[in-house]
């Protein structure tokens, strides 16, 4: 998920590697390490913290070696420690990995080694890499053939950089579905996840593709394929400026973020699916325990609270247990209704929510069984919590949440589909279809995107009024609400959110002409209700925007069509036009998309 850098040439390796890893920063990392070949040994410095950290640890261990691997750790399995970070070795300690991504069947792969005597000292996936790696170069003595078999095994993502001490000439590096790039200069050759990490030392970059593995030596690149026929790569000048590069070309992260919808989602399913039954890693439950629950918790705050309440349903009809969604700033001072039989379920991005942590606290003391969801490894709700759960979204650095939250909708709706397995719910015609249901999602994220040209011209009528209202029925409401918190926050324009059967309760007194009301319609069953409600608007000057996956007619200023999923998981598709308007409204008006102002990232007080 995070950052490599790798060197080899003439000159000292470990400054090129440090330069790299400090402008990789950006990325958010918990732990850096470096590896250097020097007179036939490898040397691994690392540890949990910042890469100045990194710097005085190396500091004490001067060297002039001109090969070495590097790499800013953002942890997926395992907290973040000095066993966790990267580089790892094999058992002999002849190879040395770094490696961006995850190893999806690691598990499988760590049980195939451990049957074969191989032992493991971290909790990481990536430990399986030099390992699978040593076993094949045991029968095959070859190291380029050892690492094509390992990765033709991989299942997951990877970019990853392999020193071996039988081939001190060379750096070989491979990837699959995680960035790498090769710079090359009259000096020496410069392995990084993106440009701008080595682009103080050349212009002239090979940009990776997947499946390719490439023998690095000082002056001399060899592409392969994955069966190691030699191919041709073309090398590019890079005229680009750099802060573009970090955003992987998008002009800011937020957008990055939900161009990167289709594979947080299919990485937080990961292997989750592939079995008979649901397996989740840390939960054991029986059928005796869950039957025992009879109140389930979702607590969480801001758009973490909005995943909560767009998977009320699903929890309550697959597992019949009452559900109250709360956010934590309210549930933590109300003297809650808790006790053993009660299952508290806490959702943050972050993991670093003061009143989310506060919430879960008291819950715990109250006898509550806890389940943390996080998206950041080791982060303090998942070591509070009995039990915790990972989003795997890669790090999320726009203040606006948008991968986090399709991440966390799509982990909610499969810990429901477990829980309703372990309850042996009599509808498994149903099971199996929202199993596949969620299998198709990346897919229908990537249909939407490529449409997002559609929400331009709605942005540039829109973006000047003052106030607009965002409604939605049933599964459709939560959706309406972090719609409208998405368009607060980015655009500063101001937006309520309202049950659509509710606004002829009170506020459909504000509109008048031209005031922007947009409405999500997804459930067939409700939908000519919610059109009803939204011809009241149209009848009193309303300008109507809709996002659908029903055939509508054309009475209103605008439709964005949406591909069709079961209901609980619309929630997913449905939020993604949303994203996109709030931020083409925010770029119409010239704001600061990623930074917005009064708001933290990580809120961390009370
Ligand atoms: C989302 O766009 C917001 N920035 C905010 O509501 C956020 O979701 C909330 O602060 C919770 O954060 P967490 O998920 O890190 O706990
Ligand atoms: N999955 C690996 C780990 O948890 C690599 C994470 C990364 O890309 O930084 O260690």
């Amino acid at each position: 998920m995070c950052g490599i850098v790798g060197y080899i040439g003439t000159k000292k390796a470990v400054p090129i590697l440090l330069e790299g890893l400090s402008k990789l920063e950006y990325r958010g990392y918990d732990s850096a390490g470096i590896a250097v070949f020097e007179d036939g040994n490898i040397s691994i410095t690392k540890d949990e913290g910042r890469v100045n950290h990194l710097q005085d640890l190396l500091n004490n261990k001067p060297t002039n070696a001109n090969i070495g691997i590097a790499h800013t750790r953002w942890a997926t399995h395992g907290k973040p420690s000095e066993i966790n970070a990267h580089p790892h070795a094999d058992n002999s300690k002849k190879f040395s990995v770094v490696h961006n991504g995850i190893i999806e069947n690691y598990s499988d792969i760590k049980k195939f080694l451990m049957d074969n005597e191989y032992k493991f000292l971290s909790d990481t996936d990536t430990e399986v890499i030099p390992n699978l790696i040593s076993y094949y170069y045991d029968s095959t003595n070859n190291l380029l053939e050892a690492i094509s078999l390992a990765c033709k095994d991989f299942k997951g993502s990877y970019a990853i950089e392999v020193i071996c001490s039988d081939c001190p000439d060379r750096i070989i590096v491979a990837k699959k579905d995680s960035p790498l790039v090769i710079g090359t200069s009259k000096e020496g050759n410069y392995i990084a996840s993106d440009i701008p990490a080595v682009l103080s030392h050349t212009k002239d970059f090979y940009l990776l593709e997947d499946n390719d593995i490439v023998e690095v030596f000082p002056s001399k690149l060899n592409f392969y394929n994955q069966n190691l026929e030699l191919i041709s790569r073309k090398t590019e000048k890079i005229s680009w400026d750099a802060s573009s590069i970090e955003k992987n070309g998008f002009e800011d992260f937020m957008l990055k973020e939900i161009y990167e919808q289709p594979k947080s989602i299919r990485e937080t399913i990961g292997f989750k699916l592939n079995k008979e039954k649901i397996e989740l890693d840390n939960i054991s439950f029986t059928k005796e325990f869950l039957s025992n629950i009879n109140k389930i918790f979702i607590i969480a705050c801001g758009t973490a609270m909005h995943a909560g309440l767009a998977t009320k349903l699903t929890f309550e009809n697959l597992c019949k247990i009452p559900v109250e969604v709360d956010m934590a700033s309210e549930f933590r001072y109300r003297n809650p209704l808790i006790d053993k039989k009660t299952l508290a379920i806490f959702i943050s991005q972050s993991g670093e929510t003061a009143d989310t942590i506060g919430a879960l606290k008291l819950a715990k003391e109250k006898g509550a069984t806890t389940i943390a969801l996080s998206n950041v490894i080791g982060s303090s709700i998942t070591r509070e919590a009995d039990i915790y759960l990972y989003t795997h979204a890669g790090p999320e650095i726009a203040v606006a949440s948008t991968k986090a939250y399709t991440a966390q909708v799509t982990l909610l709706n499969i810990l429901a589909l477990y829980f309703a397995e372990i309850l042996e719910y009599s509808d498994t015609k149903l099971i199996k279809e929202l199993k596949y249901e969620l299998l198709q999602l990346p897919n229908k994220i990537d249909d939407i995107l490529k449409n997002y040209k559609e929400v331009i011209p709605i942005a540039k009528d829109i973006y000047s009024a003052s106030d607009v209202f965002f409604l939605g029925r049933g599964i459709d409401y939560p959706v309406a609400m972090e719609g409208s918190l998405k368009l607060k926050e980015i655009s500063y324009i101001h937006s309520e959110s309202y049950a659509a059967g509710e606004l002829k309760h009170g506020p459909i007194a504000l509109i008048d002409n031209n005031f922007p009301v947009i409405s999500i319609v997804t459930d067939e069953m409700l939908s000519s209700k919610t059109i009803s409600n939204i011809q009241e608007v149209v009848s009193r000057g309303a300008k109507t925007i809709i996002v659908t996956n029903q055939d509508l007619s054309k009475n209103f200023d605008y439709i964005i069509k949406i591909p069709k999923t079961h209901k609980y998981l619309t929630p997913i598709l449905s939020v993604i036009p949303l994203q996109l308007l709030a931020y083409y409204i925010s770029k119409e008006k010239g704001l600061d998309v990623d930074k917005p102002r009064n708001l933290a990232k990580s809120v961390t007080v009370e």
